[in-house]
């Protein structure tokens, strides 16, 4: 049992493998947080109530309780509490005041489903505990969730809004999580970035205020990431405490952090709510998102291994294939110059080198020739495929690999015949002009017809034609936030019903295309999130394929997902890189994930394309480790000019360890270190024959850096039985 109830104690205990969260109902009416974290001895735990002058209380309880300090598991706008909150409901008396007491609870196997949003999926283990609570007054009733992922020590946290009253409400403010925490001696780290430069990795200390990173663009956004996580000071990667919080939403989300007067911590994720307002109508309920929440006591690394269990568990779809296909990708190396002569001589490259797949990006329907028309009209262009598409897949198929197409559904150019006949489909606000993003527009995904119009023509172009891969691109965040589709009191709705729009078309590609992947990019890493990655394999990392910026953002990614989601490519786009040693690099860089290329294979020569067949081989000794084992990271690219990480399997009988270079410097020695290597057993490495002992894998095997770029090692232990 992961959740129980301490009747004479009215405490409520959520246990996973390495965690303990307690909370109590105070008063019979409200939800009061006890503790979050190890499983330390917990007898005596109890309420701490640090009042404060100027604090509110209720008259029957007088200062033994005040909605303004203290840790509540949920708080509400205007009745009491300073500190920021986390619901704000407008009633029919035009204030937007509200206050939740308890009214029930409910313990129960499995979860809740949420209503067209992804979520992460119940296994035979998973229980939740629904807290209800009333507001007397607005005459709403909210369903505090919290779903308890034992083995993964995930808990995760959503939020249901009834209106029971006769007259419809306004939702405002809506987060899914709420944490109070009993200190403010930590430190915040979150990942910011932008196009090309996603995810850079950010550790300041907490201070007395709000600090919060969101995004307000319709997407999770490359700026910065849902993912937080709250830590000791002297957390490590391997040592000390660590929150990590996500959410599991591709739209506009908001993390706030707020040290109060009394020095605890609150931490609130959830939708972000300038672009939001939900009209609730009587008898109606509405269900936020779901946002989770780990702890660990082995620091930085812990937290990770916590998620990427998380996510490959309960988040990611099942494989299509028996293995992950690596590709074989045009944007680099064509851009929008394709037609199908050039495709079948990268079709006949790809399979000589043993890449599985080849995957043509942009330019292949309507009048896609450059970026400034096309986007919408999704038929294949017959000057560029004279036969069709069924019959360019076929040839491509007859090479015997497998064929993926690039898309953007959500997005329209003015210049289309789309946009010609449909003006009014896009995401626009009345009378306004609206704004262009790599000439484009959004389309109002929040609008059925939209969703019917776009079934109906990936339909007509895609059935039978044998797609086994879509990598699924777009291109713009939306400004001028609005549907013509929807009421003037509704527009507020717009970029959340989006969002249910986007989601409802992913599911629609995973039934109606069972047999095919999908591979999620936003300009590359721009929806970098859990909602995406409910249902997409893998996520195009970022268009920056550089390998020195790439170790960067390949580390921060790591921190709350697993490589296997992390699309990493080769690039040699127009085979500038002759050199065996510089693509051997590129390669090393390129093994933190899923393996692919973006270059003009065809075009290579001889000596790089025997190259980049070895390197696929190899990869295939490796992938087992790279897709499925367990990550560990040595040394951060953010410290030092070096990335050093490693892979290992649930035995511990093999590692693949990698040390990769940014910039050379003068020569320091480095040691690299696996603690999971078995001391009293040997290894060898397949790289070079080498033998070690596990004692020496264990304590650090140690390396000098080269004054000289490109610098990268690998090794692959395997233990001697
Ligand atoms: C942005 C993507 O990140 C690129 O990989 C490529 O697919 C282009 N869009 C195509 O327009």
């Amino acid at each position: 049992m992961s959740v129980k109830y301490i009747e004479d104690e009215s405490k409520f205990v959520l246990e996973t493998q390495n965690s303990l969260y307690v909370l109590q109902i105070l008063y019979d009416k409200f939800p009061v947080h006890l503790y979050y974290g190890s499983k330390d001895d917990l007898s005596g735990l109890a309420y701490v109530n640090p009042y404060k002058s100027f604090s509110p209380y209720f008259e029957q309880y007088g200062i033994n309780y005040s909605p303004d300090v203290g840790m509540a598991e949920y708080s509400y706008f205007g009745s009491g509490d300073f500190r920021v909150t986390p619901l704000r409901i407008k009633n029919k008396n035009g204030d937007s005041v509200t206050h939740f007491t308890y009214k029930a609870y409910r313990i129960f196997d499995g979860r809740c489903d949420l209503q067209g949003l992804p979520f992460a999926a119940a296994d035979g283990n998973t229980q939740t505990l629904e807290l209800i609570l009333k507001d007397s007054v607005s005459g709403c009733e909210i369903g505090l969730y919290y779903t308890v992922f034992e083995k993964e020590d995930v808990i995760s946290r959503y939020v249901r809004v009834t209106n029971n009253s006769d007259s419809p409400v306004k939702i405002e403010k809506l987060m899914s999580l709420m944490l109070d925490l009993p200190s403010c001696e930590y430190d915040m780290i979150s990942l910011y970035g932008a196009h090309n430069a996603e995810r850079n990795f950010q550790r300041v200390p907490l201070f007395h205020g709000v600090q919060s990173v969101m995004s307000r663009r319709g997407a999770s956004s490359h700026q910065y990431n849902p993912f937080i996580a709250i830590c000791d000071k002297k957390t490590t990667e391997r040592q000390g405490d660590v929150y990590g919080f996500n959410f599991v939403y591709s739209g506009d989300f908001l993390d706030e952090v707020d040290v109060d007067q009394t020095g605890n911590t609150r931490i609130q994720i959830g939708l972000g709510s300038e672009n939001f307002t939900w009209l609730l109508e009587s008898g109606q309920s509405f269900m936020s998102p779901e946002a989770v929440m780990t702890y660990s006591s082995c620091g930085l690394g812990g937290m990770s291994s916590n998620f990427h269990r998380f996510v490959r568990e309960h988040i990611l779809p099942p494989e299509p294939f028996e293995r992950r296909p690596v590709v074989l990708n045009t944007w680099e190396a064509c851009y929008f110059n394709i037609d199908e002569r050039e495709m079948l001589r990268f079709a006949k490259s790809a399979a000589d080198a043993g890449i599985d797949m080849l995957v043509m990006d942009d330019g292949w329907f309507g009048a896609r020739n450059n970026d400034k028309a096309g986007l919408g009209d999704w038929y294949v262009n017959r000057d560029k495929f004279k036969n069709g598409l069924k019959s360019f897949v076929d040839s491509v198929k007859a090479y015997g690999i497998k064929f993926g197409i690039w898309i953007e559904p959500e997005m329209v150019n003015p210049d289309s015949d789309l946009y010609r006949a449909h003006p009014d489909w896009c995401i626009r606000c009345a009378g306004r002009e609206s704004t262009l993003s790599r000439n484009q527009l959004v389309l109002d995904m929040s609008n059925p017809k939209v969703l019917e119009y776009l079934k109906d023509s990936f339909a007509k172009s895609f059935d039978g034609v044998g797609i086994d891969y879509f990598k699924w691109d777009m291109n713009r965040h939306m400004s001028e936030v609005g549907s013509p589709a929807l009421a003037p009191e509704r527009q507020g709705e717009t970029a959340y019903r989006y969002m249910l729009g986007v989601y409802d078309l992913y599911r629609w590609f995973n039934e109606h295309f069972p047999n095919a992947m999908i591979e999620n990019c936003s300009g590359g890493g721009g929806r970098y999130d859990l909602g995406m990655m409910k249902y997409c394999t893998q996520i195009w990392t970022s268009d920056n394929t550089w390998p020195k910026k790439r170790m960067k953002i390949q580390y921060s990614s790591t921190l709350a997902y697993p490589p296997c989601v992390m699309s990493c490519h080769v690039s040699n786009p127009h085979n500038v890189c002759e050199n065996p040693d510089e693509l051997k690099y590129r390669w090393h860089v390129a093994l933190n994930g899923p393996l692919g290329y973006e270059m003009h294979l065809p075009n290579a020569s001889e000596i790089i394309k025997d190259t980049v067949k070895e390197q696929v081989k190899k990869y295939r000794e490796y992938e087992h480790l790279i897709l499925r084992g367990e990550f560990h990271r040595i040394l951060s690219p953010f410290d030092s000019n070096y990335y050093a990480y490693y892979f290992t399997n649930a035995e511990h009988t093999e590692f693949l360890l990698s040390f990769e270079q940014s910039y050379g410097e003068s020569p320091v020695k480095l040691t690299l270190s696996m603690p999971e290597a078995e001391v009293g057993t040997r290894y060898t490495d397949t790289v070079s024959g080498d033998e070690y002992s596990g004692r020496m894998l264990a304590d650090g095997i140690t390396i000098k850096t080269k004054e000289k770029d490109p610098y990268s090692v690998m090794w692959h232990f395997v233990r001697n039985d």
